[in-house]
């Protein structure tokens, strides 16, 4: 039996006009009871109502779109061969001196994609059947081997829903070649799935509460709380490389975006691909009052998205494709010390406890939300911002949508991997022979990160389509 106090969490809920979470509370075994009460503990009820209030005034208030300019400063393109063998070399050194962390951000859902584990588990169908984790720990491997076996911690956030299922599946599989002392798990936090209206708890069976992670803003408390944030310090890491983990084709560790974040003395830095048209769903880089900030494609009117400068090139067009850099200084110095508690609303799909028909529905359209904090809310703390503009075709191909979309899906990300591999196969002197769509091509990441090394290979050589390198 639960040490808890029933009573006194009772009145906790009452007080805060939530006490409907208790409506089942008889029925429940006594194990239930305690798992149910466990839960209700842990929630913080008596803040809901304002972090829910300071949502909503967020998305209502009209300076909102009002204050958006383009963003001012320069921007540096990876167009440019200059920038990119110097950011290179920098950032190489950076990493050779074990200056620089990972950290991918795998705490959310996957349900737009309709698969039910952590997301870095998928395996998105190459021949090879590797997933986003091991694409990710396996360029992770090579780029140790680019810098003298430097220590490049990786850090990896997950959340209460896919925490331990994400640990195991890296101890079964050895952490894909990677030190497992460097290799590190934390969680972020969660919150309770609220309805639209009245704000109300959604209970999602008779003896648990609808959670959803708090959106990838979260990084910044877990990132303290967990001690992750001591353990970069105490390694002596400087720079810290964050980015989602459902890009395919995400250069873990980046030394070419760290090196140019160094290079321009950035406190924070922001990889960005230019948007395909003005519509496409991505968030994009502008200012607010001057100072830096990520406009969702839902926040701007579409005269906005359209604008479009003297060349043609859209004055909102720099995409934010969820690749960030930071100092640790900033982090520790700026962020951790004025983290707010602002929300934004995500309305979604929450599966609720069905009252007549004595089950968990999950609903056909929205009937609730969650409160997500953006991991970018404190871009406008940053006193010298990078931005580095890089090809969509190197460096962006997000799985989100479920097999068979035409747009961000598993097999589209195959496909641009595969194109890409036959890039760096031409790039590295060899040619191809075959039919290059009747199959996938494939270069293993322990073969080559970004494209280095594959002479020796291919050069002077004819490789038939599809390959496996
Ligand atoms: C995100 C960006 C958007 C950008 C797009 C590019 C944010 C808030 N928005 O949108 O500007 O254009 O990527 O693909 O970053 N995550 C967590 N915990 C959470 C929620 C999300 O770890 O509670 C992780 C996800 O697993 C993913 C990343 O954060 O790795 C991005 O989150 P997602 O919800 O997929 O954001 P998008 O809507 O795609």
């Amino acid at each position: 039996m639960t040490s808890l106090d029933e009573a006194k969490i009772r009145a906790r809920y009452e007080a805060a006009g939530q006490g409907h979470v208790f409506r089942y509370f008889e029925e429940l075994s006594s194990n239930e009871k305690d798992v149910l009460l466990q839960q209700l503990h842990d929630i913080q009820v008596e803040k809901l109502a304002s972090l829910l209030e300071a949502a909503r005034t967020d998305s209502l208030s009209n300076d909102h779109t009002q204050t958006i300019t383009p963003f001012s400063k320069h921007v540096g393109r990876t167009t440019d061969p200059n920038v990119v063998q110097s950011a290179y070399s920098r950032g190489i050194e950076a990493l050779s001196q074990g200056q620089v962390a990972a950290l991918v951000l795998a705490g959310g859902q996957g349900t737009r994609l309709g698969f039910d584990g952590p997301k870095g588990c998928y395996d998105i169908g190459l021949p090879s059947g590797k997933t986003l984790f091991q694409l990710l720990s396996e360029r992770l491997c090579k780029l140790k081997c680019l810098t003298s076996d430097a220590s490049i911690p990786f850090y990896i956030m997950t959340s209460p829903i896919n925490h331990q299922e994400t640990v195991d599946y890296f101890q079964q599989h050895e952490y894909f070649g990677l030190s497992k002392d460097d290799v590190l798990f934390f969680q972020q936090g969660m919150l309770p799935c609220l309805t639209e209206d009245d704000g109300k708890i959604i209970m999602e069976t008779p003896s648990t509460v609808a959670m959803a992670p708090d959106g990838n803003g979260g990084i910044y408390p877990s990132l303290q709380q967990s001690g992750m944030m001591d353990d970069m310090i105490q390694r002596g890491i400087h720079y810290l490389h964050v980015f989602s983990i459902d890009n395919a084709l995400t250069k873990i560790a980046d030394p070419t975006f760290v090196g140019y974040c160094i290079q321009q003395n950035a406190d924070c830095g922001n990889k960005v691909v230019w948007k395909v048209g003005p519509h496409e769903k991505v968030g994009v880089i502008a200012e607010k009052d001057g100072t830096p900030c990520v406009v969702e494609y839902s926040e701007i009117s579409t005269e906005m998205a359209e604008r479009v400068d003297d060349q043609g090139r859209l004055v909102f067009g720099a995409g934010n494709i969820c690749n960030h850099f930071y100092t640790i200084d900033f982090l520790r110095d700026k962020v951790m010390p004025n983290l707010g508690t602002l929300y934004h609303i995500a309305r979604k799909k929450i599966p609720y406890w069905d009252e007549s028909t004595r089950q968990t529905v999950t609903p056909e359209t929205n009937n609730g939300i969650k409160l997500e904090s953006f991991i970018f809310d404190i871009f406008p703390f940053a006193e010298r911002m990078a931005i580095l503009d890089t090809e969509r075709d190197e460096e962006f191909s997000p799985v989100k949508n479920a097999p068979g979309s035409d747009t961000d899906s598993p097999d589209t990300a195959r496909q641009h991997l595969s194109q890409q591999a036959q890039k760096w196969v031409i790039a590295a002197g060899g040619t191809l022979t075959g039919n290059r769509d009747s199959g996938i091509c494939e270069i293993s990441p322990l073969t080559s990160y970004g494209g280095e090394g594959l002479d020796e290979l291919v050069k002077g050589k004819t490789i038939e389509c599809p390959f496996n390198l």
